[in-house]
């Protein structure tokens, strides 16, 4: 399918049909939105994926009655790191030396300047930079997903607090930031034919000349 298409074909679904995607749609999804990219590459979220009924229904209790947090094939959760340290840096670095095939002695310097940027900062700074990458792994993880013709619905609208309990986030670190119920459209579902509302291409883009 065409990109245009296929940014055209996605809506955000109201209604979810029973039907359950394959493992192996789900995961090349989660491969795709894995591949995302992030500032320094640091990708400071993880993203949960939840199929038990029962683990949702707890979640539905913070979800404000979007009972598509249940009623969906799965439900994806995209969590950011709510703080950072020496730790986090150094695995960073190490995974880097290894992919590129450098000693991580030579990477010293890449250390200090993200320890600086990163560990020596506000834990606000550093939760709002985690947030707006984990934002950047939802808008691919939406495009992707139109591309394999499978639908979802970002929702930022859910108490955060009761997701982390539920999911026990704080003890890994993590807080929610947005979740993303995946599956396939309900025949029915109205929200299908509402036309997109979007301001105009020429609105959008400023060509600037000089
Ligand atoms: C970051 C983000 C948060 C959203 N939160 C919610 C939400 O809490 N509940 C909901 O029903 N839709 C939510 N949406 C879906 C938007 O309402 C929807 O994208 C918008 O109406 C535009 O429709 P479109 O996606 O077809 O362009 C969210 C979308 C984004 C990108």
């Amino acid at each position: 399918m065409h990109i245009l298409q296929a940014l055209n074909w996605r809506y955000p679904v109201r209604k979810f049909s029973d039907q359950v995607l394959t493992e192996q749609q789900v995961d090349t999804l989660l491969e795709a939105t894995r591949l995302s990219a992030s500032s320094y590459g640091l990708q400071p979220y993880r993203i949960l994926v939840v199929k038990s009924k029962a683990l949702r229904g707890q979640l539905l209790d913070y979800s404000h009655g979007q009972d598509k947090v249940l009623h969906s094939s799965h439900l994806l959760i995209i969590a950011s790191k709510t703080s950072a340290d020496q730790a986090f840096i150094q695995a960073h670095v190490q995974r880097v030396a290894l992919a590129r095939g450098v000693k991580s002695q030579e990477l010293a310097d890449m250390e200090a300047f993200l320890q600086h940027s990163f560990v020596d900062v506000s834990n606000r700074q550093f939760v709002e930079f985690s947030q707006q990458q984990a934002f950047v792994a939802l808008g691919n993880l939406l495009t992707s997903a139109a591309s394999m013709q499978i639908d979802t619905c970002a929702i930022t609208g859910i108490d955060i607090a009761g997701f982390d309990k539920v999911l026990g986030l704080a003890e890994k670190g993590l807080s929610t930031t947005v979740i993303c119920p995946i599956g396939i459209r309900h025949r029915d579902d109205r929200r299908a034919n509402a036309k997109k509302t979007r301001v105009s291409f020429e609105q959008m883009v400023i060509k600037v000349s000089q």
